[in-house]
């Protein structure tokens, strides 16, 4: 199922330049759900219906057979990565958005947000939220706004080449969170403005920690510091030592106010675009600031397709071409390659591990996977507005909102895929298997939870409906040459995550289930629970499992193992914390159109992400670049590298 998350996540997320939300009214979503060839998308981003065709398959083939033989104790598996949480996929919500997905008030919080929270915190035992981004640096907390609204958007500076609209907010987004909070385990991230080091405003962090309290996780100071000199907010020359300058500013005003967050900072959040992290380490970062930091943070774009929407970026990329970038496993190892220095400094510095956040479905699980075995501790999937392609979910239209319900993308499958890989226990290991000989179509990783054997993970980039390139992996525990006693289980169960096709979008099941198509989600599964149990054969010491073309297969190599990751009973929300339900999305269109953006906003494009604030191009002028985009937006979603001082 990985590319089958992968393409989803594609599709999903057709477009944008990267972690771009546009503050813009484009025409809006219909329930097409397919266009004629040579026909245009012109709707919202997120619900394009552009369906990618899977790669020709690889020539030579990958070997449809191949063993993997394994210890059944950690102790004897050299390369293991540090101890990993379930919670190691969370989400970053960019803070103008926080209405549109979140909620309204503390008293009106979207049911499908919190059934989609739930899905995760029962396999993960909670879930990291982070509410910030590129609007963060230009919010400021107020304590009240006219008519009650919670948030609201000022004008776009014009002296500001994102055009990111700075946002008003009040304690009643903190309310929200909180509120949220006791309903589901979500843990907070937020973040603290520094557009403005002369006059810094950190309200939010004093409002944050008196009503978050134990669920706020950390304050963010800066958000891709490295692009604000080329933004324009920083004059020439602001270089690596600036920021080390201003976190000690920020760090002083919170201990002047007696704030205990202080402990609780993380930073620098590099946007890996005009430093490197190593710069910023260099400076003395880590050891200045060792008591305050509670993680060590990274962003990354792997690539844009600005262009297909965008004028002045040179030539759109046709997803189509650069789909097959993104459909095997060099594309998140070579990413992540530029990480492990500093995974290993992190490491030396007294921390466990880095994470950063970027990735789309299947390429998501095999890139969630990887940043693991590569020692990040968390990834975080950005969630924009309507107008990107990347959203792991995203809130209907507005004023479609009384009769439509959400849209889930392939990307929150491989969330849920990741949860249940490294379970609940907050002490799993990685290790990737380099399975069938290192072939780069055919991943697989071994996880092992408090020191034993418990779940392997097992990729299928191909799509053969024939079934030709399905491939069956025998498991071997122990035995043979391994010099260890015969450990092959009796039978081992197995879940699948499952598509027709890498390019497919709806047809997504994780079990057997689905959160349904476009405009179907309440974030709740449907469908039967279907695992799949495997006979071993304990005499030949072997365990045959199948994994389709295309496909990821969960391996539970044991009932615990299972118990770890299962779910016992999932919590819904149809219509709690709803002020009116129709149905279990109970958004007031109305309050919901004058709270996002769309009010004021006529004629006008901001973004929050850089060189993105020019107005759409005709919009399909390159069609199939939106889908492209999608993937690349996949990559663009998972943003932000924490490591964790435990
Ligand atoms: C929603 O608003 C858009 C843009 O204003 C409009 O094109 C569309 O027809 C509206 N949809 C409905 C159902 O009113
Ligand atoms: C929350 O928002 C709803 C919908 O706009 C509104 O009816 C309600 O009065 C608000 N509650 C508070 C406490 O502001
Ligand atoms: C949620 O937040 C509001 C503030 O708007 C508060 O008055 C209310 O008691 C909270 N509700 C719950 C269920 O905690
Ligand atoms: C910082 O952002 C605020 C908006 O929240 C704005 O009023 C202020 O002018 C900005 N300061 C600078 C130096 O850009
Ligand atoms: C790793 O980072 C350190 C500290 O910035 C730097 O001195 C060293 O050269 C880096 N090593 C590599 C291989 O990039
Ligand atoms: C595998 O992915 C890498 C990284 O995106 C890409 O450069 C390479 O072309 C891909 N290989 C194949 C055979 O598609
Ligand atoms: C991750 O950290 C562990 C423990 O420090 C180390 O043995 C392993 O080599 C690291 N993995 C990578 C890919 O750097
Ligand atoms: C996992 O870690 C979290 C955060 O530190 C903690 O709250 C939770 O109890 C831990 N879970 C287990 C099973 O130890
Ligand atoms: C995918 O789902 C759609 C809509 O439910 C259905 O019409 C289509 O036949 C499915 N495609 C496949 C290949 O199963």
């Amino acid at each position: 199922m990985a590319f089958i998350t992968l393409l989803l996540a594609l599709l999903a997320a057709a477009g944008g330049s990267q972690a771009v939300t546009v503050y813009g009214q484009q025409p809006i979503a219909t329930e097409t759900t397919s266009y004629a060839p040579g026909a245009t998308y012109t709707g919202l981003a997120a619900y394009d219906p552009r369906i990618l065709d899977p790669p020709p398959l690889p020539d030579p083939l990958p070997p449809s057979q191949f063993g993997i033989q394994l210890s059944a104790s950690a102790s004897n598996v050299q390369g293991l990565s540090i101890p990993l949480s379930g919670a190691f996929f969370g989400f970053s919500v960019e803070m103008s958005v926080v209405t549109q997905v979140i909620g309204l008030n503390g008293s009106f919080i979207h049911p499908p947000f919190l059934n989609l929270m739930a899905l995760v915190a029962e396999r993960a035992g909670r879930v990291h939220v982070r509410v910030g981004g590129n609007t963060q640096d230009t919010a400021r907390l107020v304590q009240s706004l006219e008519d009650g609204k919670a948030i609201e958007k000022q004008k776009v500076d014009t002296n500001n080449p994102t055009q990111t609209p700075a946002l008003l907010y009040t304690p009643e987004i903190l309310y929200l969170l909180s509120n949220i909070s006791s309903l589901v385990n979500v843990k907070w991230y937020l973040g603290v403005p520094l557009n403005d080091t002369s006059e810094l405003h950190l309200e939010i962090a004093e409002w944050g920690e008196r009503i978050l309290g134990e669920n706020l996780l950390g304050l963010q100071v800066g958000n891709e510091p490295d692009l604000y000199q080329r933004h324009g907010h920083r004059p020439e020359g602001y270089g690596p030592y600036d920021y080390f300058g201003e976190f000690g500013q920020v760090l002083d005003t919170m201990r002047s106010m007696n704030l205990k967050s202080t402990s609780n900072l993380i930073g620098p959040s590099v946007a890996t675009g005009d430093w490197r992290p190593e710069d910023v380490w260099n400076t003395g970062f880590i050891q200045a600031y060792s008591d305050s930091l509670a993680a060590l943070t990274v962003e990354r774009y792997p690539d844009d397709n600005c262009a297909a929407i965008y004028q002045g970026f040179g030539e759109p990329v046709d997803p189509q071409v650069a789909f097959p970038r993104y459909l095997n496993h060099t594309a998140g190892s070579s990413t992540i390659a530029l990480y492990l220095n500093s995974t290993n400094i992190a490491q030396q510095a007294g921390f466990p591990g880095i994470s950063t956040s970027f990735g789309a479905a299947l390429w998501a699980i095999d890139y969630g996977l990887q940043m693991g075995y590569s020692n990040f501790s968390n990834a975080l999937l950005h969630v924009g507005g309507q107008n990107v392609y990347y959203n792991p979910f995203t809130a209907p239209p507005t004023n479609e909102s009384s009769y439509h319900q959400w849209t889930v993308g392939p990307i929150f499958y491989s969330v849920l895929a990741v949860a249940e890989t490294l379970g609940s226990s907050n002490n799993s290991q990685l290790i990737d298997l380099q399975a069938n000989g290192g072939n780069i179509f055919t991943p697989g990783y071994a996880v092992y939870e408090n020191g034993n054997l418990a779940r392997l993970a097992l990729l299928n980039f191909m799509t053969d409906p024939s079934g030709a390139n399905d491939y069956t992996a025998t498991i071997a525990v122990g035995g043979g040459e391994s010099g260890q006693p015969n450990g092959t289980p009796a039978q081992v169960k197995v879940k699948y995550l499952r598509a027709p096709s890498v390019g497919d979008k709806w047809n997504v099941t994780w079990g057997g289930q689905t959160l349904g198509g476009q405009f179907e989600a309440d974030g709740r599964l449907q469908g039967e629970l279907d695992i799949q149990t495997v006979q071993c054969d304990q005499n030949a010491n072997t365990c045959e499992v199948k994994v389709p073309a295309p496909g990821f297969a969960l391996v539970f190599m044991s009932d615990d193992a299972m118990q770890g990751s299962e779910p016992a009973s999932t919590a819904t929300f149809a219509t709690t914390a709803i002020t009116k339900a129709k149905n279990t999305v109970t958004v007031d269109p109305e309050v919901l159109a004058t709270s996002n953006g769309h009010k004021g906003m006529k004629g006008r494009y901001g973004s929050t992400s850089a060189g993105s604030n020019a107005a759409p191009r005709a919009v399909g002028a390159y069609p199939s670049a939106m889908a492209l985009l999608a993937v690349v937006m996949g990559a663009a979603v998972v943003r932000r590298a924490v490591v964790r001082n435990v």
